[in-house]
């Protein structure tokens, strides 16, 4: 199979009028990447490197969605929106190209498995024409069903256009299909419309192939596979799938999600093995996660890598662009912003660390503050290997704190530390004695008087 060449068709001109939105259907985001994103990837994850894309007129932002993630694909308008057949012959040019394998894919069909890919081509091998994949509905109400006889496929029957009977079938069309690449486009071509919503059904191919004594046949996948998305309710049920899956693959991967259900992964986040994520942790984008960290509850964590050893959290934030070291600790409500926190440095309670290097093994003291914004820019922190920082200070970036320095707690730094060097920028304490015991007198006086 892998010598015979394959386009795949993805279908993404929808009008996605009912997730009432601005942005385009295709382009809201599952895991942190595009419904589109998400099958681009599986069928490049399925070997397929040949794609078509088809989208609607005037967008350039799925047109760039495309080019950022399947650069190699070719991208098709369709101009009008007459029918899902319409669609794939959009891509004529492509389609036309001599292919023994076509695949057609919806891009609002997210969650379709490279597997199942790869079982729809294995079926044209023996000379099938038409292989449709199909699932066991638990609601069947506006999808098309499987008209099917043994093994083979009859025909797809739209629900609009399907008899009482025809409804109480559960076996419906998930839109997938793979079709002979020799023969897609004469069999595309005696496509007509006439039908309920006069559209160019995909469908018709089923009965249009068996007419010319072309074998049909049908694969069947489960329901959560080819969950189509049209509303943002749908949206949410494929989020959850999705989820599940993440949370699964990395738990087969070695790390212990103590409550698996509330942690909520991107799509590329990378966890090691033996880390313990604990309730309620939410990873944006881009985050990797060394072997043997600890991820305590309530932290949310995006663009960031986290070395072997380390713990975060609980109620840490880790922003983009920071990264911390082996052994380090980032504790109870902590904030980072592109921060590199040394190897075995401490910042364990209530800071804010942003464009800030910290030393391996310097200590910062609950309450510590990089006050590293003007209203206009952004000034770095630079804080030595092995400098305490006092708790409550504030380090006026652009900062330097020498190796080795301290820092007194309070103060407010505004010039540079020499390493070693003790600097404390606070009022001086005085101090007077007896003045309690004066004042409490004088005052009592005073109110027993009347006077103020
Ligand atoms: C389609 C199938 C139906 C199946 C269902 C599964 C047809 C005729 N019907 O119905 O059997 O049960 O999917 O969800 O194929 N599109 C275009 N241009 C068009 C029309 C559609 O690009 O002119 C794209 C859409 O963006 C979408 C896909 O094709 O990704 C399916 O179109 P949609 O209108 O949602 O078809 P359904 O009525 O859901
Ligand atoms: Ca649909």
């Amino acid at each position: 199979m892998t010598d015979r060449k394959c386009i795949a068709v993805v279908l993404a001109a929808g009008e996605g009028t009912r997730m009432k939105s601005d942005v385009p259907k295709v382009l809201h985001p599952l895991a942190g990447r595009s419904m589109l994103g998400h099958v681009l990837n599986t069928v490049q994850e399925a070997g397929i490197a040949d794609i078509a894309v088809v989208i609607g007129p005037n967008r350039d932002d799925v047109a760039a969605e495309v080019r950022r993630l399947a650069p190699q694909a070719s991208i098709h308008v369709q101009t009008d929106r007459l029918g899902t057949a319409h669609a794939v012959l959009a891509a004529r040019e492509a389609i036309g190209q001599d292919y023994d394998d076509l695949l057609v894919l919806f891009a609002d069909t997210p969650l379709i498995e490279p597997v199942t890919l790869q079982a729809m081509r294995a079926r044209l091998v023996d000379g099938t024409s038409v292989v449709a994949l199909g699932f066991e509905a638990a609601n069947p109400q506006g999808y098309g069903r499987f008209l099917v006889d043994g093994d083979s496929l009859v025909a797809i029957r739209e629900h609009k256009d399907a008899s009482e009977a025809e409804r109480r079938v559960t076996l419906c069309n998930s839109g997938l299909m793979a079709i002979d690449g020799k023969r897609a486009l004469g069999l595309l071509d005696s496509i007509g419309n006439q039908n309920a919503q006069k559209e160019y059904y995909l469908t018709d191919i089923v009965e249009i192939a068996r007419k010319v004594s072309a074998k049909t046949a049908y694969e069947v996948a489960p329901e959560s596979d080819v969950l189509g998305v049209n509303d943002r309710s749908q949206l949410s049920v494929a989020e959850g799938i999705l989820q599940d899956r993440l949370r699964r693959k990395a738990m087969m991967n070695g790390a212990t999600l103590i409550d698996p259900s509330t942690v909520y992964f991107s799509f590329d986040t990378v966890l090691g093995r033996d880390v313990v994520v604990e309730p309620n942790v939410v990873f944006g984008p881009k985050v990797v996660v060394g072997d043997k960290v600890q991820i305590h509850a309530f932290s949310h964590i995006e663009e960031a890598v986290i070395s072997p050893f380390a713990s975060v959290g609980p109620f840490a934030r880790i922003r983009p662009g920071s990264s911390v070291g082996e052994h380090a600790k980032i504790g109870n409500f902590v904030e980072l912003k592109k921060a590199k926190i040394g190897h075995g440095a401490k910042i364990s309670h209530l800071s804010y660390i942003g464009d800030a290097d910290v030393g391996a093994e310097a200590n910062i003291g609950a309450g510590t503050i990089t006050c590293n914004y003007d209203g206009f820019f952004k000034y770095k922190t630079e804080i030595g290997e092995g400098a305490f920082i006092g708790a409550n200070s504030s380090l006026v970036a652009p900062i330097k704190i020498g190796a080795g320095a301290y820092v007194g707690s309070g103060s407010v730094i505004t010039k540079e530390v020499a390493p070693d060097q003790l600097a404390v920028a606070r009022g001086k304490q005085m101090a007077k004695d007896g003045w309690g015991a004066q004042f409490r007198a004088t005052s009592q006086e005073k109110k027993k008087s009347g006077k103020a």
